[in-house]
């Protein structure tokens, strides 16, 4: 099939490249031509193991193609993929920010020719397709085309493996003929036996929100959990597996954190509570979630402030990984960002690492110190803390660390070490729901 993607950020290119995989004929469209003229060099914008290979095997296979002119992508495409972002509005209230979607779906409308599904991939408010489909309808009253809502689930720095091995495929469509495109679209996920979900418009983009609520949810409650536990005296680590093995719970993401970040929990966390909020509804439950997770990171400020015996001014802390879970460069909502600020303004020296994170932190935090390993970082540091637990610091040399420091204080928020593994160590532990 050809296909059009529009927006070539970290879900339409990585979507892009998946499709061109399965043997589609692809066309990237971005308004940003740098981007553009950078993805025809080769550059890869964003940092997605394996995607700057992939991006290359199908370009060099001529199944997937770059262009900033719509005129070159819509009219022979027979499904245009509209992925480009929702932030949240700048006037910070929840509500998603769907300029760009209406731009796209607007400047699409009249480059249709024959019959195309018009498919919305990137995460929007109940409704939003039906809008899609008014809009294009107004610009354009003679095209014949549906649309469709297909959420994506990828998680950032595992999204190729979660497009190429998706739990669930979900298609939102009233139209049988939309249907059976998209079936074309994912032929070989639906000859894999991959579980496909097909339900009406609203359905599916309730699912996203949905789902991503849900693991926001199960993350909150592991870290209230970790606070009881370090009350009571209980292992947070224990408690996660005993409860992880009931089927009906699952063991994923009851990993207690720093909270968590990104692009994707907080954004559309807010969002659902807004969509809960205008429909006359409450979500009580991703209320508390959305809480929990402030709270939290207020929580790891006053953890590292008692660390370093009750005052930060005028101590050093050696900050390993800013970025807002591994294999990622994006710091988004990145916990350490909420963390850090707060000690620093009260005299904290930050001295920090993350192996794909630092340029950007650079430009937001230039007073920071940024180093080349964690060893550096932890050099005449009162204190080390792991906020995201990239490979690089899961087998530390922890006698070398504790040489470098001008302090014995090791505060591990993603409980990657054993409070016995610190405390052998010489260093005084701090975990979360461990002592
Ligand atoms: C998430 C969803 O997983 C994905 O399905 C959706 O499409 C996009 O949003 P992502 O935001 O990339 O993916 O990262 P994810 O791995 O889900 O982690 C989100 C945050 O939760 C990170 O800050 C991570 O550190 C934190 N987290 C995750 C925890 O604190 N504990 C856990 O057990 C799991």
């Amino acid at each position: 099939m050809n296909i059009t993607m529009i927006g070539t950020g970290y879900v339409g290119l990585v979507t892009g490249a998946c499709l061109a995989e399965f043997g589609h004929r692809v066309i990237c469209m971005d308004k940003d031509t740098d981007k553009i003229d950078r993805l025809l060099k080769g550059e890869i914008p964003i940092y997605e193991p394996g995607l700057d290979t992939l991006v290359a095997k199908n370009v060099e296979d001529g199944h997937l193609k770059f262009s900033s002119d719509l005129a070159d992508c819509v009219p022979e495409a027979q499904a245009v993929f509209i992925a480009v972002g929702t932030p949240s509005s700048r006037r910070g209230d929840g509500y998603a920010d769907l300029s760009y979607i209406y731009a796209a779906a607007k400047d699409i409308a009249v480059h249709l020719s024959d019959y195309t599904v018009v498919v919305d991939k990137s995460t929007v408010p109940v409704g939003t397709a039906r809008q899609v489909k008014r809009i294009i309808k107004e610009s354009n009253p003679s095209a014949d085309f549906d649309v469709a809502s297909n959420p994506e689930f990828l998680r950032e720095g595992a999204a190729i493996n979660d497009f190429m091995r998706p739990d669930r495929v979900v298609v939102g469509t009233d139209s049988e003929k939309a249907r059976g495109v998209m079936k074309e679209v994912y032929d070989p996920l639906f000859l894999l036996s991959t579980p496909f979900v097909f339900t009406g418009l609203e359905s599916a983009e309730l699912i996203k929100y949905a789902a991503n609520a849900f693991l926001a949810m199960k993350i909150s409650f592991i870290n209230e959990m970790s606070t009881l536990c370090e009350e009571v005296g209980a292992d947070v680590v224990d408690l996660a597996k005993g409860i992880g093995l009931d089927g009906r719970i699952g063991a994923k993401f009851l990993h207690p954190g720093p909270g968590y970040g990104g692009s994707c929990f907080p954004k559309d966390t807010l969002a659902l509570l807004r969509i809960a909020q205008e429909n006359g509804v409450t979500a009580r439950s991703v209320e508390a979630a959305v809480e929990i997770n402030s709270a939290q990171k207020a929580r790891m400020v006053k953890k590292i402030r008692d660390a370093l015996g009750g005052s930060e001014a005028g101590k050093t802390i050696a900050a390993l990984g800013l970025a807002f879970k591994p294999e990622t460069d994006d710091l988004r909502e990145s916990p350490p960002l909420s963390i850090l600020p707060p000690l620093a303004e009260k005299g904290a020296k930050i001295r920090a690492h993350d192996p794909q994170g630092m340029r950007e932190a650079k430009e937001m935090y230039p007073d920071w110190t940024y180093v080349n390993n964690a060893y550096e970082a932890c050099e005449g540091a009162d204190v080390v803390v792991l906020f995201t637990e990239w490979n690089q610091y899961r087998a530390l040399n922890l006698a070398e660390i504790k040489e470098k420091m001008n302090g014995a204080v090791f505060v591990d928020l993603r409980n990657v070490y054993s409070p016995k593994q610190i405390q052998d160590a010489g260093f005084k532990y701090y975990g979360l729901g461990r002592m």
